[in-house]
């Protein structure tokens, strides 16, 4: 679980600021800005179509901005490519698990460092397997023999591996088992105390705002809010803006 500081770390890592996005005329980021500290746990809350994936898509430099900027560890981004972004230290996991299928775990482990070392680092996979110990039993399996639980967390790791400065996980409960969130929560945790820093996109708002630091609210393309992720659990900003005065759906149980 989170410390939950009152006061955010003075360092900042990833700052945005009044970024639009747009999908050929239709404008669905309209003005954000938001910043990430170094060795932060920041939460993206916004209900479905709110434009979060736009949002962290953009950041990760996966698709262009129409207007805005985004610095990084001292680096401006605003019209860097994915591969910069990634050498600069920001990765990526994507909705959705998305490995590679016919190939196996460890290879999928390697291809996350291939930005870093053309031909895949070797020297990275014992920590990756210390870490994600499901992964070093199953290291020869092909990835489509895996669940969906453990392909999540396969992608994940493959994003771990490239050593990131900032991790961006992207729902990663899509309609997993509970436990998949829990250990992929835990994990980020877990790196976050050793420095690294969380951006993480959640509808299951509990779960992610007990592990996050800090979180903001997106609604239709813009900031709605933002506050400690305490103050966010205790306050009814989110009920208002999130959840539109109702109650906080239940955090179902899904099918692995
Ligand atoms: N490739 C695209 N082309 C055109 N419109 C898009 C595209 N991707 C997303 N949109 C639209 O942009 C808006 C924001 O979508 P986005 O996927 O960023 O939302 P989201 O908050 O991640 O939603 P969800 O919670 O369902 O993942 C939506 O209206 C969506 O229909
Ligand atoms: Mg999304």
């Amino acid at each position: 679980m989170s410390p939950e500081p009152a006061a955010r770390p003075a360092q900042l890592l990833l700052s945005v600021a009044d970024l639009h996005v747009a999908y050929g005329k239709a404008e669905v980021v309209h003005g954000i800005s938001m910043d990430v500290r170094a060795g932060e746990f920041v939460v993206v809350l916004g209900r479905n179509g709110a434009g979060k994936t736009t949002l962290l898509n953009a950041i990760s430099c996966l698709i262009p901005k129409r207007s805005g900027s985004v610095h990084f560890a001292g680096r401006d981004l605003s019209h860097a490519t994915a591969r910069q972004a990634v050498q600069a230290g920001i990765v990526q996991v994507l909705e959705g698990h998305r490995v590679f299928h016919t190939l196996s775990v460890e290879d999928n482990l390697l291809i996350g460092t291939y930005a870093h070392h053309p031909r895949g680092d070797r020297s990275k996979l014992e920590r990756i397997y210390t870490m994600f110990p499901e992964m070093a039993e199953r290291r020869h399996q092909m990835a489509s023999r895996l669940s969906g639980g453990q392909q999540q967390i396969l992608a994940v790791a493959q994003g771990v591996i490239g050593d990131p400065r900032l991790l961006i996980l992207d729902e990663p409960s899509g309609g997993l088992a509970p436990i998949v969130i829990d250990r992929i929560l835990d994990v980020a945790s877990q790196l976050c105390r050793q420095g690294l820093a969380i951006l993480l996109v959640e509808q299951l708002v509990d779960k992610a705002l007990r592990h996050a630091h800090y979180g903001y609210l997106v609604e239709t393309g813009r900031i709605a809010g933002a506050d400690t992720a305490l103050a966010l659990r205790q306050g009814d900003l989110l009920h208002r803006v999130y959840l539109g005065g109702r109650a906080p759906a239940p955090e179902k149980e899904t099918a692995p």
